[in-house]
């Protein structure tokens, strides 16, 4: 008997086909050669209970009721309700080296084949491809194809992500108990509540230390996470593209690809797997700072809002110019009827009533100033008061003949007509064509409901389509970077890393809340791409008020910019920002390529976060008060990932201006002190005591 070992990066995934259908026996640490695989397989053999089956299940990754399996299955669905049941046997095994593996097996009885492909990356990312073939010429419907790959009885929790707009990727935590945790997106979206991971958690893991096994779903669409765990006993991690009733029926030879499931392990907490996904991420040839430095941004939205006047854009457009700002970007309301939020979406045409001579004289005037251009679209959107749906109602989304109920007064265009398919992409094209831009915000504001097309669910084609728009934008226009945003971060996932270059993390600007936002972001996605903005003194998301050192402090730790009126900026602040674009500048490059670093909280109200290089001869950290210490003497800041046997000098930077202190003298170090990396680790520095919502950034360069 032999298994198959997959084997990279400190993971190894196992494979046994001796029972006829792939099981999966191993994922996780990497284990040495396997020399008696008899032993192996047999040591994992399930025992016989009473009053149970009478020979021991081997379940494999297709989990199918015929074979004794009784929880979620693999695939699910049916042929007219025959063949609802299948029980596929392998086929098809092909090796690709230590890395790879393809299974495809088939029912002859119920006519279909599956396949599966597993992949391990270079940093140990395995990636899970598959697919389900009808071999029958009558339809096979098909309800979910999930990916489920089993974690050892031993994790104990659950942790993943939950959101809302304005209020992104909170965590939850939770002990796993028998049945089935089930995280749902169904906005036709990725959704601000899609988890971005599920992860099963070994007891007490935590960022720095422990095992985790994650999965997830690179897709924009309907989504599905499950942790699993049955009354057998046996626990596994399930993610699968949610298809809407009939929204898959497979005709004769058809096939159905799933969305590609990522499955993350790490030995080495949460950190370890989010250096895993930053990894992979990285290693992509159009990754955007494989490219270039990423921009200082200023996006006008939150200083402007809809008004739009070319002087007072171009009096902005000088003081972001004044203190380093490099790209220059016009949101919302420079197009067709949108004079606020109630008109315009699907006129993709400049506004001569606010634009009269066009976008040429703001472009220009960016431009002359050394900036970049950026403009705002929401191409798959339509307001009723807009000439294109004047003239094409029958374009949107709807089922049984209802228009859905608007949401920001809005509807959703039907991409799969190709006729407004074409509306859009011609005109986002053609003003594209006529000015020097650089860089599109592409919006998307509301979730998707009766997503039919001729009366049939479309939730996945549209999204194969807003994949095609970008792609064929790019194509036509070289160079072209793409913000994916919608409502903030209602649009982030590991497939729509492949089409766009930037999320936008969060309509939240309050620097406050984004510390969460963006630490629990980050698990997944490098912070180059995520925008992370200066918004401003009082924030129009939550009405608090902070200083630019808090907000400066917040806002470097990703693809940084500024939304703000900075008009209104004092020439204090003004310098503030200057000082802190400067840095930001200066230290993009470690910033958006090192290990992100959470150290494990002393105390609950402040957290340490920073970025290792890879090579530990550099790192920067904050240290963050959300609210006022527990204690009159704060405990020790302690820094990790840094290079134990090596010195570095540790001091504290103030790029964007002093933070605010309750005490009367500060320790000792803040000027500059040698200590190992070590001492940093394990006995650290001395805390001060910040007010709430005030950090310091702490410099660390090897000695
Ligand atoms: C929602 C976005 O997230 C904002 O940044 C802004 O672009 C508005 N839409 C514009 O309507």
């Amino acid at each position: 008997m032999e298994l198959i070992h997959l084997r990279r990066a400190g993971v190894s995934v196992i494979f046994d086909t001796s029972s006829g259908t792939p099981a999966i026996l191993h994922w996780g640490t990497e284990l040495p050669d396997i020399h008696d695989a008899d032993a192996f397989v047999r040591a994992q053999l399930e025992l016989t209970p009473p009053c149970d089956f009478d020979q021991p299940q081997t379940i494999g990754i297709w989990r199918e009721n015929a074979r004794g399996f009784l929880g979620r299955p693999t695939v699910i669905g049916s042929r007219e309700g025959s063949d609802f049941s299948q029980k596929f046997d392998l086929r098809d095994v092909k090796l690709h080296g230590e890395q790879a593996v393809e299974f495809c097996s088939v029912d002859t009885d119920a006519e279909l084949e599956v396949c599966a492909k597993f992949e391990l990356d270079e940093a140990g990312i395995l990636h899970i491809r598959q697919s389900i073939t009808n071999l029958n010429l009558v339809p096979f419907n098909l309800e979910s194809l999930t990916t489920f790959v089993p974690v050892p009885d031993y994790v104990s929790e659950s942790l993943d992500f939950t959101g809302r707009w304005l209020n992104e990727r909170n965590p939850q935590r939770q002990r796993i108990q028998v049945g089935s945790w089930t995280r749902e997106g169904r906005e036709g979206r990725t959704g601000h509540d899609y988890t971005l991971v599920q992860f099963a958690l070994a007891e007490g893991a935590s960022f720095q230390s422990g095992e985790a096994w994650g999965l997830s779903l690179a897709w924009s669409g309907n989504n599905r996470h499950i942790l699993e765990r049955t009354p057998i006993g046996r626990t596994s991690l399930g993610a699968g593209e949610l298809l809407l009733p009939g929204e898959v029926i497979l005709g004769s030879n058809e096939t159905y690809e799933a969305p590609e499931v990522w499955a993350v392990y790490s030995a080495e907490g949460i950190d370890g797997a989010s250096a895993r996904f930053h990894q992979t991420i990285r290693a992509r040839s159009n990754h955007p700072t494989n490219i270039r430095p990423r921009p200082v941004t200023l996006n006008v939205w939150e200083a402007v809002y809809f008004d739009h006047n070319l002087d007072k854009l171009v009096a902005l457009a000088d003081a972001a110019a004044e203190i380093g700002v490099e790209r220059f970007v016009l949101d919302d309301g420079w197009f067709g009827a949108r004079r606020d939020d109630f008109a315009g979406l699907g006129d993709w045409v400049v506004s001569k009533d606010v634009w009269p001579d066009g976008l040429g004289p703001l472009v220009e005037a960016v431009n002359a100033r050394g900036m970049e251009f950026g403009l705002w679209f929401e191409g798959e959107m339509v307001n009723p008061n807009s000439d294109l749906y004047r003239a094409h109602p029958e374009w949107i989304l709807q089922s049984g003949g209802r228009v859905p109920p608007e949401f920001r007064n809005q509807q959703v265009l039907d991409l799969s007509h190709p006729g407004a398919f074409e509306h859009v992409f011609n005109q986002v094209h053609a003003i594209l064509s006529e000015y020097n831009i650089a860089y599109i915000k592409w919006d998307h504001n509301r979730v998707l409901t009766e997503a039919a097309h001729f009366g049939r669910p479309t939730v996945r084609k549209q999204t194969e389509a807003i994949y095609r728009m970008f792609d064929e934008l790019k194509a036509a226009h070289p160079g072209l970077e793409i913000e994916s945003c919608a409502s903030g971060g209602g649009r982030i996932d590991l497939e729509m890393i492949n089409h766009a270059d930037r999320f936008w993390t969060s309509d939240n600007n309050d620097a406050h809340e984004r510390q969460s936002i963006q630490r629990h972001t980050t698990i997944v996605i490098p912070p180059e791409m995520l925008g992370t903005h200066i918004g401003p003194t009082k924030a129009h998301s939550t009405g608090r008020t902070l200083s630019v050192s808090f907000r400066g402090a917040t806002a470097l730790w990703g693809h940084a910019g500024l939304e703000w009126d900075l008009t209104e900026a004092t020439e204090a602040q003004k310098s503030q920002l200057k000082g802190w674009i400067d840095y930001y500048k200066a230290n993009r490059d470690l910033l958006h390529s090192g290990r992100v670093v959470r150290v494990d909280q002393a105390e609950v109200n402040s957290w340490t976060h920073g970025v290792v290089s890879h090579d530990r001869s550099r790192a920067l950290f904050s240290h963050v008060a959300l609210a006022q210490s527990q204690f009159s003497r704060p405990a020790n800041i302690r820094l990790a990932n840094l290079d134990a046997a090596a010195d570095y000098f540790v001091r504290v930077v103030e790029p964007a201006g002093a933070p605010e202190y309750t005490q009367i003298a500060g320790p000792r170090w803040f000027e500059g002190v040698n200590l190992s990396g070590a001492a940093l680790a394990k006995i650290g520095l001395r805390a001060p005591a910040l007010r709430p919502d005030q950090a310091i950034l702490i410099e660390v360069t090897r000695a």
